[in-house]
């Protein structure tokens, strides 16, 4: 087994004549939790698209481990322990908090099993155990107060906090953040940050998009950085702090 959790390599994306994410090649070591940052418009989260599986690769490949994924969809990477959180949360904002959760796995509902009175049976038996662990996820991500809420009305930190919710559903080896921590006021990010040291302590791989530097630099390690499609920089946290071009080109302007 390689080191790596996933691999990129040359991995491009043009929209129409423009090239949003540019050559990019990368590995994302297992059991990190990477920092991943950059401008608005750099193309974070458009590489997160392409290693999700939401958007094919103009070219490039995706490794997760030592299986290619390029150009898998979604349900099938989550099916293979990769998941990830959108930037703008899209919870079904009528359905509950849990219902939600419910939703997250792909179907696999008794299919190969024959005969319908054991086919519902066994329906009944997954739905049951779908909920408890829909439950049992809402403890961990202290939602569980709210679980028979629409997730419409809960609020935007909570959602953030649902998001890592559904992505544990698939019991997931690696877990893509777009920007987890953006609008959620310190306690709920708070509670977020030691989820994630928590999984993080049990083997999942994290990288997370962020721009709060102070949350990538006391969380995440190593670094990278891009900036108009490219990668510009990886390294540790400290070197982040103190590599010129990376202020320059970053922190200078976000300052
Ligand atoms: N579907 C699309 N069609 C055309 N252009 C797109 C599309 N998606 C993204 N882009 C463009 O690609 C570039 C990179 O966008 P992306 O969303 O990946 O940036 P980002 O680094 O995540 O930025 P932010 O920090 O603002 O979230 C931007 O110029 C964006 O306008
Ligand atoms: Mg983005």
């Amino acid at each position: 087994m390689t080191d790596s959790a996933l691999s990129l390599r040359g991995l491009t994306k043009d929209f129409g004549p423009f090239r949003a994410v540019d050559d990019v090649t990368l590995d994302i070591r297992r059991g990190s939790i990477t920092g991943l940052i950059g401008p608005n418009g750099a193309g974070k989260t458009t590489l997160f698209n392409m290693v999700a599986g939401s958007l094919k690769p103009s070219s490039g490949t995706v490794s997760l481990g030592d299986v290619d994924i390029t150009g898998r969809p979604p349900e099938t990477l989550f099916s293979l322990g990769l998941a990830r959180t959108f930037q703008i949360p899209r919870p079904f904002r009528r359905m509950s908090v849990v219902e939600n959760l419910m939703l997250a796995p792909p179907a696999q509902i008794g299919e190969t099993v024959p005969g319908a009175l054991f086919r519902r049976r066994n329906v009944a038996r997954q739905e049951h155990a779908l909920r408890d662990k829909a439950q049992g996820i809402l403890d961990f991500v202290t939602l569980s107060h709210l679980a028979d809420q629409p997730a419409g009305m809960i609020s935007g930190g909570q959602m953030k906090l649902l998001e890592l919710g559904r992505a544990l559903m698939g019991d997931p080896s690696v877990i893509l953040l777009d920007e987890p921590a953006a609008g959620v006021n310190p306690t709920l990010t708070n509670i977020l940050i030691e989820r994630i040291r928590e999984l993080n302590e049990g083997g999942v791989t994290f990288v997370v998009i962020e721009h709060d530097m102070d949350f990538v630099m006391r969380h995440c390690d190593p670094v990278i950085a891009m900036a108009a499609g490219r990668v510009m920089f990886q390294g540790t946290s400290e070197e982040a702090r103190t590599n010129p071009e990376l202020l320059d080109a970053y922190l200078g302007t976000a300052a």
